[in-house]
């Protein structure tokens, strides 16, 4: 059966009321996290291996972007979380400026998410959570790796990773400061579904007072 679209508009110039069919005549949800998260699902269900790969775009008060994978953690309506180093050059640029952009991209089922918002750190409490959650070696790599900055050679890094381990308190090690979570907050989703003929669909939400909405572009 062909797909439709069927967008009927909210009274006034809010179109956060609007009803879609997407693909599939599935009806898109009103609410984009609610959305994400079962494009998200869909994705791990046709056998996407790391779902939670996001490209994340960062950029600096020099105005020049710079971009790389990042692991989701967490996702609610409170944001998208992902783990990192503070001091990284993501962190640095996200310090002079906090707006960023996440891309999803799940090939098993042609599908695009795009957001765009801000990122603050999470909680110490909340980073603490994470960090203790991982294996002993991932928690001790995040102790020696000054992420980003230019080393001599592996074999230090190694070392380094090998002395800590040999430490009779290396399971007693604390989460570094300087490693934790961002959590982004969206302004703007956009949901792309491949179709026939190049003529996708592309669902743009935007946040407007505390509520979104809706529109479609054009593929
Ligand atoms: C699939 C994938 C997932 C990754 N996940 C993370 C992550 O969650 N956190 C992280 O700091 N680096 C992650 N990395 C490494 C980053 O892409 C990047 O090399 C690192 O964070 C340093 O980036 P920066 O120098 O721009 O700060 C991941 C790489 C790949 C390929």
């Amino acid at each position: 059966m062909q797909n439709r679209i069927i967008h009927k508009k909210a009274k006034g110039k809010n179109h956060s009321g609007a009803v879609v069919c997407g693909p599939g005549n599935k009806p898109v949800a009103e609410d984009p996290f609610l959305q994400f998260t079962r494009w998200f699902a869909d994705a791990g269900k046709k056998g996407n291996k790391e779902p939670g790969a996001m490209h994340l775009s960062t950029c600096g008060k020099n105005g020049r972007p710079s971009g790389r994978m990042v692991l989701l953690k967490n996702v609610d309506s409170s944001g998208f979380v992902f783990f990192t180093n503070y001091e990284s050059r993501k962190g640095k640029q996200i310090a002079e400026n906090g707006f960023v952009a996440l891309t999803f991209f799940w090939p098993e089922t042609e599908r695009q998410v795009r957001i765009e918002g801000k990122a603050t750190k999470v909680t110490a409490r909340e980073s603490d959570k994470y960090f203790f959650s991982r294996p002993l070696e991932s928690r001790m790599s995040a102790c020696i790796s000054p992420q980003s900055k230019v080393i001599s050679d592996r074999e230090t890094l190694e070392k380094k990773w090998q002395q800590l381990m040999e430490r009779s308190d290396s399971k007693g090690l604390k989460r570094p400061s300087g490693w934790g979570g961002y959590r982004v907050v969206p302004s703007r989703f956009e949901f792309w579904q491949g179709r026939e003929h190049r003529l996708h669909d592309r669902y743009l939400f935007r946040k407007k007072r505390g509520g979104w909405i809706m529109e479609i572009l054009a593929p």
